[in-house]
């Protein structure tokens, strides 16, 4: 039984001005130390995801359906007061998207790594006090910055900060949004082989999100690649990254400098991601494709297996 399997899981956002389709039906799964990266354009859903496994979609966000079975459990229906007594931070934790700019001005980075220990974990201050300290060195920072303020530390020392804490109740399951987005190169390197590390010794899963699929690339086993709200391409790690099959994926590998093989060219994909409010009709991706076709603008492709569990969804590779 794999650790969370999500299935056919449609996340909107009801707005003023439409309901946006953010996440239309997407399955994937995360086995037990296994580490699966999410990627994907800006506007293409990732975050959505993310927030929807901790089932706590960003309002005007709801879950419309679909399942996320945690370790057997489905916990789509479970009431708020039980996902915040028994699943959140110590099944499932996140480190949001800019988390490391939104840690809390006023207070000292050990109260803020304390406070989720002490408020969910049951721990006494005294208890907590131990473990903040531990915790800091478990992501490679002095202890003693417990008594230091956000601000006094730089932007890499932050989001080990922010890593330590959605480890402090030590979840089987992490989710990484963006970790390394708002860094320069050196310190995105330093925090990518932190979180190869926590992989490696403590063997917990990891959802690892990026928009950058070289990144990716480098702690994930397997790829899920997001345009417009649908997973267009799935599959192992290596084979996702060295040979892609879907048009949008190989785009997007020609759009980012490669770590691995020859040096190419680099291309922008040509067009805009689409409004999710109206997303076109057939393939999501059609409008911006250089190889589309007949059946490309009326019909939606569906997810085949192309290779062992290597999915695309896209007519150049499925039979009508
Ligand atoms: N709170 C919200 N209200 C309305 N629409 C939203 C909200 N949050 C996201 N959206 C829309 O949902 C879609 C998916 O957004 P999401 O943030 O999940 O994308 P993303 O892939 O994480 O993008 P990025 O790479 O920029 O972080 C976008 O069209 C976005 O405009
Ligand atoms: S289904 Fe058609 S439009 Fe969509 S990616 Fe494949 S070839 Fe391009
Ligand atoms: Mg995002």
């Amino acid at each position: 039984m794999p650790l969370l399997e999500v299935r056919n899981l449609k996340t909107y956002y009801y707005t003023l001005s439409g309901v946006v389709k953010a996440v239309d039906g997407v399955s994937f799964t995360v086995e037990r130390g296994e580490t699966l990266g999410i990627a994907g354009e800006s506007g293409s859903g990732k975050s959505t995801v993310a927030f929807s496994v901790m089932v706590m979609p960003p309002p005007p966000g709801r879950i419309v359906s679909g399942d996320i079975i945690l370790d057997g459990e489905n916990i789509v229906k479970m009431k708020e007061s039980e996902l915040r007594r028994k699943i959140r931070w110590k099944k499932i934790s996140m480190v949001f998207q800019g988390a490391m700019n939104a840690l809390n001005p006023v207070y000292t980075i050990g109260y803020q790594i304390a406070e989720p220990l002490i408020l969910h974990g049951g721990y006494t201050k005294k208890e907590a006090e131990e473990r903040v300290k531990e915790l800091l060195e478990m992501v490679g920072l002095d202890p003693t910055i417990a008594k230091r303020y956000p601000h006094e530390l730089s932007g890499g020392q932050k989001q080990r900060v922010v890593i330590a804490m959605a480890l402090a109740l030590e979840p089987p399951l992490v989710i990484a949004d963006e970790p390394t987005t708002a860094l320069d190169v050196v310190v995105q390197a330093q925090i990518m082989n932190l979180l190869k590390k926590l992989k490696w010794e403590k063997k917990i899963s990891m959802i690892f999100i990026s928009h950058d699929l070289a990144v990716i690339a480098e702690v994930a086993d397997k790829i899920a690649v997001m345009y417009g709200g649908k997973i267009v391409e799935y599959g192992p790690a290596d084979k996702v990254y060295t040979e892609p099959k879907h048009p949008y994926t190989r785009l997007l590998l020609k759009s980012i400098p490669r770590l691995r093989g020859p040096i190419e060219k680099l291309e922008y994909i040509p067009g805009v991601p689409p409004d999710l409010r109206n997303p076109p009709p057939g393939c999501r991706f059609h409008p911006r494709c250089p190889y589309r076709f007949d059946p490309c603008d009326k019909e939606e492709p569906p997810l085949i297996e192309v290779e062992k569990d290597h999915y695309v969804a896209c007519w150049l590779y499925a039979k009508r």
